[in-house]
């Protein structure tokens, strides 16, 4: 049921803040603000490595996951798409951990990435929505996304929950190897329980500016995603969605990548939509949104209320998100792309829900 939406992916976008709190419910005790024990489920106090693997979203979903393990945690993150994973023939070692991230659990490469690791003898946790499922049933630990079913084959809320959930486990195994102080937890898990209610008002507040906007992608033929640090699989991620429902190419890159290949790309006709908090990385991007200006490039700068203040750039539009933490942005900044998409989508008059040639389940190779 759609309940008053067009689509399914429109529902989903919506019901975000509802299935986050509830995924968050499960990992974080909101009481004392304190990460549960749960988590160390699989045992990342003694891991001496994180192999992480999947498809598609899931999978930048778990690249933005490495930058939280390595960052608060410590822990050396080796990711990879499952397809390559699994023939990479890389050395493993029994005292890592590895983690499998899949909404359905039912992946074919995710699957058998999973049964390479577990004749390696690590130890799994798998990061699924459907706990029933054989990613769930192979694994030594199941940490569910409580996303509810998605339906729409452009996956927006299974991704916000994964991410959720990761950065859950990356603050559990930081608390586990002592990476952090009891301060710092309970100061992160404060703003992981702020983050539903700020995620309903971002979704209100740029609705209709992402409708207007997304006139102007339908026009055209390719759009650049640029991002750094945890934003960088995020530009991925905008393009992957991007593609997928309204049938536009479209490219993540790197920010700092820019110069090294795809800035011969830029005229006025694509636009390049800039991903930046202001966060540390900030700058750069800028710096790197300024060579896109000098070359005539159309800029979609998606920021915060910090960020819009420090930039003078001329922009085609600027989206003007909330000041959040570094630990919820991920999260926050997916909604502006998620609707870009779906509206861009919607105009174009695509099958948003069931796009061509693709499968909600890739049970085959
Ligand atoms: O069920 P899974 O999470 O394992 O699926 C992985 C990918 O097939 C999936 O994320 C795909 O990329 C989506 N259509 C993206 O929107």
């Amino acid at each position: 049921d759609k309940g008053n939406h067009r689509h399914f992916m429109e529902k989903e976008i919506y019901e975000q803040p509802e299935v986050i709190s509830h995924a968050l419910s499960h990992y974080v005790d909101f009481a004392s603000n304190r990460i549960s024990d749960n988590v160390n489920a699989i045992d990342f106090k003694t891991a001496s490595g994180l192999a992480i693997s999947a498809c598609g979203t899931a999978y930048l979903a778990g690249l933005v996951g490495k930058y939280w393990f390595e960052r608060y945690a410590r822990l050396s993150v080796e990711i990879d798409v499952a397809s390559e994973f699994r023939y990479r023939e890389m050395p493993l070692s029994p005292s890592q951990a590895a983690l499998f991230i899949s909404q359905s659990g039912e992946t074919a490469d995710t699957l058998a990435s999973l049964r390479y690791c577990k004749d390696h003898g690590l130890k799994i946790g798998a990061v699924v929505n459907v706990k029933e499922s054989t990613i769930a049933r192979e694994s030594d630990a199941v940490f569910p996304i409580m996303a509810g079913p998605e339906i729409g084959v452009a996956s927006t809320k299974a991704f916000t929950c994964q991410l959720a959930v990761l950065a859950s486990l990356a603050l559990g195994a930081a608390k586990a190897r002592g990476t952090i102080s009891a301060e710092q937890e309970t100061e992160l898990v404060r703003h992981l329980a702020e983050m539903p209610r700020i995620m309903s008002r971002v979704l209100n507040l740029i609705q209709p500016q992402m409708e207007t906007l997304s006139r102007e992608l339908s026009k055209c033929r390719d759009v650049l995603y640029l991002g750094r640090g945890t934003s960088f699989p995020l530009a991925m991620e905008g393009a992957l969605k991007l593609k997928e429902i309204s049938y536009i190419h479209a490219e993540g890159y790197a920010a700092g990548e820019l110069k090294h290949g795809p800035i011969a790309l830029i005229d006025e006709n694509m636009p390049v939509i800039v991903i930046a908090p202001f966060d540390r990385f900030f700058d750069k991007t800028v710096s790197n949104m300024q060579e896109v200006a000098a070359r005539g490039g159309r800029i979609i700068f998606i920021t915060d209320e910090a960020g819009a203040a420090a930039s003078k750039l001329p922009t085609m539009a600027t989206i003007v998100l909330p000041n959040v933490n570094e630990i919820i942005a991920p999260m926050i900044f997916s909604l502006p792309i998620q609707l870009l998409a779906y509206h861009t989508a919607v105009f174009m008059g695509t099958d948003v829900d069931q796009p061509r040639n693709l499968a909600k389940s890739v049970t085959v190779e």
